[in-house]
């Protein structure tokens, strides 16, 4: 019915087709939960070389999955890695790719006009009833959405690293995003057996909110002497039950990422300055290229790629 304009229009939306933007962890981490949850997915990137990198991070966990799922059954395993992967598909043409798409996820850098001009082009090729979403940590789902003319079915899907692990995704509905497109994010999540929760479009949603400061005051805590980050990280483990210390997860989510998050908020003003006030600390890590696990060296040293110290 093309002659209403109303967002029901679009309504009701059923996702069988996924197509997600960037083949890093986030974007693989992505791919790789909605087919080991019967979606039909689409992995898109710039090349080749990003795709198979993409594909390497999915096997590499599938394994994992496979072999808690189906513990000592090696055929039962490859039976759901075959499975799983047969359901992915990857592409670098970033317009065929949207064109058979009933969701698009954007996975790519965290850099404003890249998603505007990557949203602009997907707005004008993706059939009228496909869903956008971004999966950023750090910029205003609204700036995103403003660059298509589909703001009522755009929203975003945040997830936590590592993907398959983490049971939360935080749904974003910015004041266009239509009660249709949001129950239907909604509905994703659950079936990819996740957790969703619903946020406001505002800086760093729920749990970045909370945990940017919660990092950037623990540091604050050693520059001033007070702690080492071995005993801060035992502290916040062993004192207040967190999977990991805010030095680990740091390192873990990359001292450059936490630096962009937290320019980026002081920045836009939106988030209690003292919060986000500069720590010397991170600053210099940064500016020496100490960036946690990715780099081998942040606050604690990483031997082999990934790997612990
Ligand atoms: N794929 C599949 N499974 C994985 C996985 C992966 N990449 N990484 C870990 N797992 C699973 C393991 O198989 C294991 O499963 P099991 O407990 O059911 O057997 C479980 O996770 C625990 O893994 P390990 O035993 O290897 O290691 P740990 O117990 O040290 O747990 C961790 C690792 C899950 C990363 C845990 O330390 C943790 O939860 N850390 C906090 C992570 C966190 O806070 N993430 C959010 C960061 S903020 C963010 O992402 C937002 C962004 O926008 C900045």
């Amino acid at each position: 019915s093309s002659f209403s304009t109303s967002s029901s229009a679009y309504a009701p939306i059923t996702v069988k087709n996924i197509t997600v933007f960037g083949s890093g962890l986030m974007g693989a981490g992505i791919v790789q939960v909605a087919a080991q949850n019967a979606f039909d997915v689409t992995m898109v990137d710039l090349n080749p070389e990003a795709l198979k990198k993409g594909q390497d991070i999915i096997t590499s966990s599938l394994k994992r999955v496979a072999k808690k799922q189906f513990p000592e059954d090696a055929g039962k395993q490859k039976e759901f890695i075959d499975t799983t992967m047969a359901r992915i598909k990857t592409s670098t043409d970033s317009e065929a790719a949207a064109k058979n798409a009933d969701l698009i996820v954007e996975a790519i850098v965290e850099n404003l006009k890249t998603k505007q001009q990557l949203f602009s082009l997907l707005d004008k090729v993706a059939p009228e009833h496909t869903l956008f979403c971004s999966n950023t940590s750090s910029l205003p789902i609204e700036e995103i959405a403003k660059a298509t003319k589909r703001t009522d079915r755009f929203g975003g899907l945040h997830f936590f690293n590592p993907v398959p692990q983490m049971k939360l995704v935080e749904v974003i509905r910015t004041d266009a995003t239509s009660q249709d497109s949001f129950d239907a994010l909604l509905d994703v999540c659950k079936r990819m057996k996740k957790t969703p929760v619903s946020c406001k479009d505002t800086p760093g949603f729920i749990v970045n909110r909370l945990l940017v400061p919660y990092m950037m005051e623990s540091l604050r805590i050693v520059e001033r002497g007070e702690a080492t980050p071995e005993d801060v990280d035992t502290a916040m483990k062993l004192g207040a039950g967190f999977p990991m210390g805010p030095f680990e997860l740091a390192d873990f989510v990359g001292l450059d990422t936490m630096k962009f998050i937290v320019d980026g908020w002081r920045k836009e003003g939106k988030v209690d300055a003292n919060l986000v006030a500069p720590v010397k600390l991170l600053d210099e890590l940064v500016a020496k290229g100490d960036l946690g696990r990715k780099s081998g060296q942040g606050f604690y040293p990483y031997g082999g790629v990934g790997g612990k110290k």
